[in-house]
């Protein structure tokens, strides 16, 4: 059965592990719910590891749009968060009309956006107009420019002040669930324990309340690069490789199709097509 967003507050009360993952498309969904994933994120890394960009900075609306209603197909019995893009909620009002378009025309069950404290007003209103949301802290990709890079965030006592300051805003401000990413564990672990909210750690250690990883990392889908937290799970890239090749072979020498994949016709026809 579909979890909902008080389910997940119950699962941190009881320390069970929330599952997060990734999806984009109508099989990576489907996969995912017939594995028992409890929350899908539409991520915008869907620029990076299914559009080819170098960023999510250029992922639009159109494009979550696009991906979120596929996944909400895949997968009707899941949680589904989808990403607010970079730009799209710069302001009250435009985050209420893009997340507005995320639920009602998408299908999602809740939003992501990135960012602390400066947000909160943000998550605030999007709350008050009945859109639940997830925060996103740490290192926050649609803004790594500003951050200097997809660098580690935390390391130092002023910036984890400022990480716990802003988790705590955007509790305040209604969040039901934020993403830590990428900072040391003790960082996660002090946040996870300051919040009632649940965390839903990436590169944050084990003390999270929850995890998520990014589909095409998982299952060894995208090669570009490989963040030391993550862990592949599966080398799909190199079973899609070795696949293709084996039925460019097939072809070339004439293999494939073999009958077993060919129609053919019946005797009878045959002998009048040639007037046999
Ligand atoms: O876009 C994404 O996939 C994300 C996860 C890395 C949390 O935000």
């Amino acid at each position: 059965m579909k979890k909902n967003i008080l389910d997940f507050g119950t699962m941190k009360l009881h320390r069970e592990k929330i599952l997060m993952l990734t999806a984009y498309d109508y099989p990576s969904a489907r996969i995912s719910e017939q594995a028992g994933i409890e929350m899908l994120l539409v991520g915008d890394s869907l620029g990076m590891v299914v559009l080819g960009y170098d960023s999510t900075v250029p992922v639009t609306m159109d494009d979550m749009l696009h991906h979120t209603k596929a996944v909400c197909r895949g997968a009707p019995e899941t949680f589904v968060v989808a990403d607010l893009p970079f730009m799209s909620y710069v302001s009250e009002e435009s985050a209420l009309f893009n997340g507005g378009r995320l639920l009602k025309e998408g299908g999602a069950d809740a939003v992501k956006l990135e960012g602390g404290e400066y947000y909160a007003p943000v998550v605030n209103a999007l709350v008050n107009a009945g859109i639940p949301v997830v925060g996103h802290i740490g290192l926050t990709p649609q803004t790594a420019g500003q951050l200097g890079g997809f660098k580690v965030q935390g390391r130092d006592l002023e910036s984890v002040e400022k990480l716990s300051r802003d988790a705590l805003a955007l509790q305040e401000a209604g969040a039901f669930a934020i993403v830590l990413e990428a900072m040391p564990r003790q960082v996660a672990e002090k946040i996870t324990l300051e919040l009632t909210i649940p965390t839903i750690g990436i590169g944050a250690g084990a003390s999270c309340d929850g995890q998520v990883l990014v589909y095409h990392d998982l299952l060894g889908l995208f090669e570009r690069f490989k963040p030391k937290f993550v862990k592949q799970y599966a080398n799909l890239g190199v079973q899609a490789l070795e696949g293709i090749q084996a039925y460019i072979r097939e072809v070339k020498a004439g293999e494939f199709p073999a009958l077993e994949h060919t129609f053919t016709l019946a005797d009878d026809v045959l002998e009048r097509l040639y007037g046999g």
